[in-house]
């Protein structure tokens, strides 16, 4: 377990990366570098608001133990001086190259952005290298979050999230030979076919054999029946990523990733042939936000279990990674085995568990209550999850409603003190949400419906020695 105020919480998490004190937000620059695991992270190491933002830095040799280190990046320049935003990682000739973005309100009240570059030979010690990018023309000071990659042919491309003078959404492009030296290739949405809330945030660009994912966190998408209910959401178009820097969609579809409450910003990274990704739970509104209980202890929000991301027949999957199993305490395991009945309990000695479950059967519909905090039931009918929870600031039941395609057949469930990742058949569907329960450490669970056919086991997590 990570140090800090997380230690004596009574919403402690286990497994989960949270900041030491002060708020977290934002995966940023991810990356293996010289055998080890790197995550960074936006924080404000002085208190629980979205102010003072820093590099939060933990690394690791699995992904599971997590060793934290200095701030790497902190507000220092003219070009930075209000904060250090989002941004990415690579590697090239063994030097750590971070991209981020400086932002800096002027004494005139004038904000401004500006795409900077650090580099490291030991990735604990970073230089700072200043600006690298003008900024575009047509485009407010909302351009920022750069994600970079290397191409097969070995070109280095960067992505900005940007926001066009007449308040659109856009991802601006530029390519490079030696990650010094930016040349724009205009923006990635050349067609102006898709068109989503007035900014983009963290885009990230997922390549696969069979395909392309334009990954963005845009901002100002309107509600609709069953989607788009949360502040902000992410999501993501296929389509093809083409050499002069435009992205063709193969439909104009924006699908969330992720149907929890809070999932956003999310960032992958290449470890071999994995394409792994970490979002942050999560962005709320600022009232409910400051209300979150664990604020009253001094810190604020955790990143997500890492997911390896797989694209097959046009549906992006998301599993926890294979590491995490390192965490079950496979001699204490219980069976879940319901034959006929329409109730089932049973009680875990730790907040901390993986509950993987098999349906064997269609069912006609089920609920699962965890300890009288956390919801999830299955409907049949309309192929539905749906979770729910009690809203810590007003009182009131939410929900949040996914589909999924074809038979319902498994779904897995990671839970931590007070955060639930639910994956379902596969990782096709994924619900990701903060859930904050009496201070126990023991969870209960209540299936109720029609159990037959429902089979399962229960992991309680831990680290193991
Ligand atoms: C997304 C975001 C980024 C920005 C960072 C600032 O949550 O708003 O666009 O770089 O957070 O903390």
């Amino acid at each position: 377990m990570l140090d800090g105020k997380v230690k004596d919480s009574h919403y402690r998490l286990m497994y989960h990366i949270t900041p030491e004190k002060g708020l977290l937000n934002d995966p940023n620059g991810l990356i293996k570098f010289k055998g080890k695991y790197h995550v960074f992270y936006q924080w404000n190491p002085h208190g629980t608001v979205h102010k003072n933002k820093t590099w939060g830095h933990v690394i690791s040799d699995n992904m599971v133990n997590w060793e934290r280190l200095p701030a790497a990046l902190s507000p220092s320049e003219i070009y930075d001086k209000d904060g250090i935003y989002s941004g990415s990682a690579i590697v090239k000739e063994d030097i750590l190259y971070l991209f981020y973005t400086g932002n800096v309100i002027t004494e005139q009240n004038v904000k401004k952005s500006y795409q900077c570059l650090a580099t490291s030979e030991d990735g604990i010690h970073f230089e700072k290298k200043g600006p690298i990018i003008e900024h575009p023309e047509g485009y407010t000071r909302h351009v920022r979050d750069p994600k970079v990659w290397l191409d097969e042919k070995g070109t280095f491309w960067m992505i900005l999230g940007a926001q066009t003078e007449d308040l659109k959404g856009e991802v601006l492009v530029y390519r490079s030979e030696d990650l010094i030296h930016w040349e724009s290739r205009g923006n990635i949405n050349r067609q102006k076919k898709i068109s989503l809330g007035y900014m983009w945030e963290c885009p990230d660009l997922l390549r696969f054999e069979s395909g392309d994912v334009l990954l963005i966190s845009p901002q100002g998408i309107k509600a609709e029946p069953k989607r788009f209910d949360n502040i902000n959401q992410t999501g993501y178009i296929l389509g093809e990523f083409l050499d002069s820097g435009e992205f063709v969609a193969d439909s104009f579809e924006f699908t969330e990733l992720d149907r929890g409450f809070e999932f956003y910003a999310p960032q992958s990274f290449q470890d071999g042939d994995r394409t792994i990704l970490y979002g942050w739970m999560g962005a709320m509104p600022n009232d409910i936000e400051q209300t979150v209980p664990t604020v009253s202890e001094g810190w604020l929000h955790c990143l997500s279990i890492p997911r390896t991301i797989e694209l097959i027949d046009h549906i992006v999957y998301q599993k926890p990674v294979e590491e995490l199993k390192q965490l079950r305490l496979d001699y204490q395991k219980l069976s879940i085995s319901i034959t006929n009945k329409d109730e089932y309990k049973f009680t875990t000695n730790t907040p901390y568990n993986e509950i993987v479950l098999n349906f064997c059967n269609p069912t006609n519909g089920f609920t699962l209550d965890i300890s009288g905090g956390f919801f999830i039931e299955h409907n049949n009918k309309e192929n539905e999850i749906i979770i729910s929870r009690i809203n810590w600031l007003t009182n009131e039941m939410e929900k949040r409603i996914g589909k999924y395609e074809g038979e319902l057949k498994n779904i897995r469930i990671y839970l931590d003190g007070s955060t639930i990742e639910i994956f379902v058949n596969d990782g096709s569907l994924v619900f990701s949400s903060r859930y904050f329960v009496e201070k126990k450490n023991t969870r209960e669970f209540i299936f109720k419906g029609d159990l037959r056919g429902i089979e399962g086991i229960v992991y309680p997590l831990e680290f193991q020695t």
